[in-house]
């Protein structure tokens, strides 16, 4: 694992760096990487625009963290859309006694996700590249997270196939996610989505909260 430079440098001044590694425990020393990685290469790499460079910390490391309370420590998550990695390696350092797969039909950010996962050693990722479609009859997922891949409405479709009966959606969402939750109640009903609880998600002081979507496959669904 390449150590990298103190990248907390690039966190947004108000920060607490301590309180930052308070936070993730353990894991810290594989999410700093990421992000030190994210900071050097993720804009010319096409993964994050040249105006998120100084926030990588707290618009994507911490919004990503935000999810993990949501999660078991261990069983089968499928993060759906990673991109550059997205809550998926932050999810995967975080809950090292979980599988996690990341699902990303993009062969560049696949061969991204890759380097990353070896340099960080995870051991419990496995890439799946291809559209979340693609996989609905191939495995069945205690959890599925993902953040800005697409409206409710079609998140639902793609995801909650992925998921066993009982299993759940866990998504990062914007603020306004409440005007997505009438057009998907219609696939949320055909596909047994639970109602969509919104959760608001915080991680360290200084922060900004965000936003997380539960919906639950209900029982019966398969
Ligand atoms: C805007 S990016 C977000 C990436 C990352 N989750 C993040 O927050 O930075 C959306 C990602 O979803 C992927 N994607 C789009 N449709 C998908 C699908 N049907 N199944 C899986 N991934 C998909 C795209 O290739 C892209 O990498």
């Amino acid at each position: 694992m390449s150590s990298g430079t103190e990248s907390t440098a690039s966190t947004s001044e108000s920060l607490d760096r301590q309180a930052v590694r308070t936070y993730f425990g353990e894991a810290y020393p594989a999410v700093e990487s990421f992000a030190a990685r994210l900071r050097d290469e993720g804009e010319v790499r096409g993964l994050i625009g040249p105006r998120e460079l100084d926030r990588i910390w707290d618009r994507h490391i911490l919004n990503s963290a935000a999810v993990v309370p949501f999660l078991p420590e261990s069983g089968l998550i499928a993060d759906v859309g990673s991109g550059a990695g997205l809550p998926g390696v932050v999810v995967a350092a975080m809950r090292p006694r979980a599988t996690v797969y990341l699902i990303e039909p993009m062969e560049r950010r696949c061969a991204w996700l890759a380097e990353i996962v070896a340099d960080l050693g995870l051991t419990n990722v496995e890439i799946k590249r291809g559209r979340a479609e693609e996989y609905h009859d191939a495995f069945e997922c205690d959890i599925v997270t993902s953040r800005a891949v697409a409206a409710l409405d079609k998140l639902a479709r793609i995801s909650l196939p992925l998921l066993r009966p009982g299993g759940e959606m866990i998504v990062l969402k914007g603020r306004n996610v409440s005007k997505e939750i009438d057009p998907a109640r219609k696939v949320l009903r055909r596909l047994k989505g639970s109602q969509p609880e919104v959760i608001d998600a915080s991680t360290v002081p200084g922060v900004e909260s965000t936003t997380v979507v539960r919906i639950v496959r209900q029982t019966g669904a398969r």
